[in-house]
């Protein structure tokens, strides 16, 4: 693990693409902070931003992109579907509206995910139909899912062309670890990606997290997402500072050995606070 360094990427099982191990998420950044946030980030080297409908910032990570030096084929730009709008082809609509808004008109991006999924079969398979629809017209290079468990894995089985899905975006970090669904993911071949690697900051003065870090010599948040990486999952973590953003990058220099590996294992809460826990059934 010493040797990972931040152009590594994870090869995505069953399509020709290859995703950065690290990237971006930009949720709650908006307008020409968010702009200002994605150019930090590429300039501090993360070639990865991870976007949804639901933030409300697709055309600024376009855009972003579009003003950087960076070339687009250089960089991994993920959105979300947030909900089914009302039939197939609308659906299938609002899925392409976000590819315009994030890769360009006539553009792609590089994964598409189901955001949540939400109340109701009919819905989760309407939205999946709309990905794999992109899927096959090349402009969407990857799909996927966000925060489903074991059951809405196993029920895309009934109604999915394409399975598994790509990757499982879910809450994952020291406190939320969610084992029995990770292991499901790693044994059918689902790339993990980690939101809130960094738990929302929640965490940050956690004791045992702080003595791994001033072993090191990093900060807790450079910790928890070496932590991410060592798992093999994909962390995602966020910040609209331009200093947080670099330290952020800087996780390639130091590797956490078994004990550390341990003593972070060693916080698991169980399954906490999801995004929606609410809608999901
Ligand atoms: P900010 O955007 O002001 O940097 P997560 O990725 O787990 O959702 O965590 C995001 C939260 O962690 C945000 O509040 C973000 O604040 C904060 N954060 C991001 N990077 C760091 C860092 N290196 N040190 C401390 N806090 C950070």
């Amino acid at each position: 693990m010493g040797a990972l360094t931040i152009h590594d990427s994870i090869p995505i099982p069953t399509t020709t693409s290859s995703m950065p191990r690290l990237g971006f998420g930009v949720y709650q950044l908006y307008g020409q902070h968010c702009r200002q946030a994605i150019l930090a980030a590429l300039a501090a080297g993360f070639r990865h931003i991870d976007s949804a409908q639901l933030y409300r910032n697709e055309s600024e990570v376009g855009a972003a992109v579009r003003q950087s030096p960076v070339e687009r084929e250089q960089v991994f730009l993920t959105t979300k579907i947030r909900a089914a709008a009302g039939s197939p082809e609308k659906t299938y609509q609002s899925a392409l509206d976000s590819v315009n808004r994030v890769g360009g008109a006539g553009g792609y991006v590089d994964l598409f995910l189901v955001h949540i999924p939400g109340s109701s079969r009919e819905a989760r398979e309407e939205l999946w139909k709309a990905l794999e629809r992109l899927h096959a017209q090349g402009k969407a290079k990857a799909i996927g899912v966000s925060n489903f468990r074991v059951q809405h894995l196993e029920e895309m089985k009934e109604y999915a062309c394409v399975w598994p899905p790509h990757v499982n975006q879910l809450e994952l970090h020291p406190w939320c670890q969610q084992r029995d669904l990770v292991q499901f993911c790693r044994d059918n071949g689902i790339v993990l990606q980690a939101y809130s690697p960094l738990s929302r900051g929640e965490h940050l003065g956690d004791e045992a997290l702080g003595a791994v870090a001033a072993k090191h010599g990093k900060s807790p948040a450079q910790v928890l997402i070496r932590y991410g990486l060592q798992k093999n999952w994909v962390p995602l973590p966020k910040s609209g500072n331009p200093e947080r953003i670099k330290q952020n990058a800087d996780v390639f220099d130091f590797a956490l050995d078994d004990d550390d590996i341990k003593a972070l294992d060693g916080l698991d809460q169980g399954p906490s606070g999801a995004l929606f826990p609410a809608n999901v059934k």
